[in-house]
Parts: structure tokens; C-alpha cells; sequence
């Protein structure tokens, strides 16, 4: 009888609510007026209250430092984050909350690397984005140099990289690498696309797969993370990768 109580169980960790396989969300747009994420300290608070309401337990959140649009820098990220934390602190809030960055890897970011402008997540990884449409010609010395820095990689939703999906070898190579891949659980409801939602059920059923994030912008984001039930297909797909799926180590 025992034996089949355990069974049930295990079982049981099969859940069709994408939050519960994060726990600890650490990509989104959380910190005031500084990319294109909240543009103020109510959008900041509404966010993190939907984020905490589905269970996420912390957060770690990355305004974009982009060398055109978002010229962020430590400076006026932790800026910003001096400006919400008292609003926070003020609130119901409760939940820990820090900031690193999501880099571009542009035409700027090895001057930032070298400079010591780099933000980690968490310990020493740091999380990158690449073009959407195109693959920048330096990718895997980015990978080389982030590391000879003492970092590692994380590469955000490499789901929605369209060169890598018709190029598929490139995830293969881009962990072998030593590059983490993060996936944003909003792929999966098909929010970006069809594309980007077959791209990331390749890559959980290759397992090559860390990371989970939000990437939670705005209200659209978060009623579509609230709302949305993956399939049976899906929730088993999760279930076959909660092992590896790092996120509740950060905790
Ligand atoms: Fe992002």
C-alpha cells in the first residue's frame, strides 16, 4: 500500500499551471522606466504581485542593456531598483527581489564585458539575447569570451531565435559550448507564435533546457501567464525535464 501511495505521488509533480515548474523567475522587466518592460512603480507592483499570486517565490529581474534603444548601465539599474524598493517595502510584497541585466550581445557588449559592466543573475552567470531574425556573426566567441571573463552564459529564449530553428544544430552546439539556455514559459501557450511554440517543445523533448523565466513586460504577459493551462502533452514534457530544470536551486 505504501508503494502505491509513493506512486501517486510522483505522479502528482505532473502540473498544467507553467508556474509551478519556475518557482523562481529570473528574467523579466520588473524595474521602473528603464527598458520597455514597467513603465512605472504601479505597473512594477502589479507585476510582482501577479508573478507572486502563481506561486513564484523570488525574482530576479533583467531590464534590457542595449547599446541603440535601452543604454542602460549598473548606475541607472540599481537607480531604479533604489525607486522601487521602498514602494515595495511598503506593500504586501514579500517575496526576495533582485536585479541583473539581459545583454545584447551587439556591437557594444565586449566593451562592457571588458570594462567590468556586467551584471550577473546570480552567482556568475549572466544572461544574453541574441537578434531575433538573424544570427550575429560572433556568436560563439561571445560564448568564448563571456567565459574567459569568468562568466557563464545564459542564453534567453532561444526558443524565438528563428535562424536557430531552421538551424538546429546550433542549440546542439551553442550547450556543448558551455551556453545555459533559458525558455520563457509564455512559448509554450503559443504567445509568440507557432514557431517559437514547436521550437521550445523541441528543446524540452532534447532537454537542453537549465532555465525558466517569465520575461514578464506587461499586463498582456502576466494575464497570459495567469491564465494559461498547458496540455497533457506538454505538462509531461515539463515533467520529464523538472529534474534538470535548475530554477528551485535558487531559492
Ligand atoms: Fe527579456
Amino acid at each position: 500500500m505504501w508503494f502505491f501511495t509513493k506512486k501517486k505521488k510522483a505522479k502528482e509533480r505532473i502540473s498544467y499551471d507553467i508556474g509551478a515548474y519556475m518557482v523562481v523567475d529570473i528574467h523579466s522587466h520588473l524595474l521602473p522606466g528603464i527598458d520597455d518592460g514597467a513603465p512605472d512603480t504601479d505597473t512594477s507592483l502589479k507585476l510582482i504581485n501577479g508573478l507572486t499570486a502563481k506561486g513564484i517565490q523570488k525574482i530576479i529581474t533583467s531590464p534590457h542593456v542595449m547599446a541603440d534603444i535601452h543604454k542602460n548601465t549598473p548606475e541607472t539599474i540599481q537607480q531604479a531598483s533604489n525607486i522601487l524598493s521602498p514602494v515595495l517595502q511598503a506593500s504586501s510584497v514579500n517575496i526576495p527581489f533582485s536585479y541583473g541585466a539581459e545583454y545584447l550581445l551587439d556591437e557594444q557588449f565586449l566593451d562592457k564585458l571588458n570594462n567590468g559592466q556586467i551584471l550577473p543573475l546570480f552567482d556568475d552567470h549572466i544572461l544574453v539575447e541574441t537578434p531575433f531574425l538573424y544570427r550575429p556573426f560572433n556568436l560563439e566567441d561571445h560564448i568564448f569570451q563571456i567565459q574567459a571573463a569568468g562568466y557563464t552564459p545564459v542564453l534567453a529564449h532561444p526558443e524565438r531565435y528563428l535562424y536557430m530553428f531552421t538551424e538546429q544544430e546550433l542549440f546542439f552546439k551553442v550547450k556543448d559550448l558551455g551556453c545555459k539556455l533559458q525558455m520563457n514559459v509564455l512559448s509554450l501557450t503559443g504567445y509568440y507564435g507557432k514557431s517559437e511554440k514547436d521550437c521550445a517543445k523541441f528543446l524540452l523533448e532534447n532537454n537542453l533546457y537549465e532555465y525558466f523565466g517569465s520575461d514578464m513586460h506587461h499586463e498582456r504577459h502576466l494575464w497570459n501567464f495567469s491564465e494559461f493551462r498547458v496540455d497533457e502533452e506538454t505538462a509531461r514534457l515539463l515533467d520529464k525535464n523538472y529534474n534538470q530544470i535548475l530554477n528551485r536551486n535558487l531559492l
